[in-house]
């Protein structure tokens, strides 16, 4: 069965819950390995894949996103949604509160970040004026409304290396540029999904104000906290998204069009 949609699940979403018939896939990649769960819902075949590791031991600067992302294309995933923890510049987007976000701040410093480094003689520029894929994003936004939940949809994501947290003087900066919420991982991923036209949207949750914003300084026993008591919220999202996405085809899967597509290495 074509495995049409994979769900990347962050901090504090490491089991789908929602998937039947499960098996673990380890997915040979030319950038090392992947494990991948494929499992059924509804009769779909859907991919689960945990960004950190099933025990998260990798942290944000360490995760293999060209494997894990290549991994989902050779399984011939066409539409990924991710989960992410992050903290909130913007006052309006609160703690607990969803957000989908539509454009990114890069303040990552050292990750592989492309599928193309030229090493086949080819230089490629991806577009990214529309980085995450509006047709997800307002699929999940329906849902979450109808669900009752919090949910923005829209809001610029700054990626941050990490793994420390910001100071407060990067978060005021952040927020001067323009940056509604902050976290660790959406950059490379999000743009590794466009290189290999898939469409692409996070849901981030919002686990605390970003750092001086609060009294109190941040831990990440307070992110995992927020996660833990949103997990229940998160599944139901995700399950809704699954019963209401369409496989209707989409800009973002043709990202790459006029240099005849995203070819998998022979
Ligand atoms: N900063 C960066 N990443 C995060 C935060 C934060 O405040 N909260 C959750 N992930």
């Amino acid at each position: 069965m074509k495995i049409a949609t994979a769900i990347i699940g962050g901090t504090g979403v490491y089991d789908p819950g929602m998937l039947d018939n499960t098996s673990e896939k380890v997915m040979v990649t030319p950038y090392g390995e992947a494990l991948v769960l494929v499992g059924d819902y509804n009769g779909q075949a859907v991919a689960f894949l945990t960004r950190h590791g099933r025990k998260h031991t990798v942290p944000p600067h360490r995760i293999n996103y060209r494997a894990n992302l290549y991994a989902l294309k050779m399984l011939g995933v066409e539409q990924i949604v991710a989960t992410t923890a992050v903290g909130s510049l913007n006052k309006a987007m609160g703690p607990g509160h969803f957000a989908l976000p539509d454009q990114f701040l890069d303040f990552t410093k050292h990750r592989e970040h492309t599928f193309f480094d030229g090493e086949d003689g080819r230089v490629v520029h991806i577009d990214v004026t529309e980085p995450y894929c509006p047709r997800l994003r307002s699929t999940i936004a329906a849902c979450a409304g109808q669900l009752g939940y919090v949910c923005h949809n829209g809001g610029t994501y700054v990626c941050a290396e990490g793994p420390r947290f910001e100071t407060p003087a990067e978060i005021k900066m952040f927020h001067q540029l323009g940056g509604d919420l902050v976290g660790m991982t959406n950059v490379p991923e999000v743009v590794l999904a466009r290189e290999a036209e898939m469409c692409y949207a996070t849901i981030s949750i919002v686990t605390n104000f970003a750092a001086g914003m609060s009294d109190s300084p941040l831990t990440h026993q307070e992110v995992l906290g927020v996660m833990k008591d949103s997990a229940n919220r998160f599944r139901s999202l995700i399950a809704s998204v699954l019963d209401k996405l369409t496989q209707a085809d989409c800009a973002c899967r043709h990202a790459l069009r006029e240099l005849g597509g995203f070819q998998l290495k022979a």
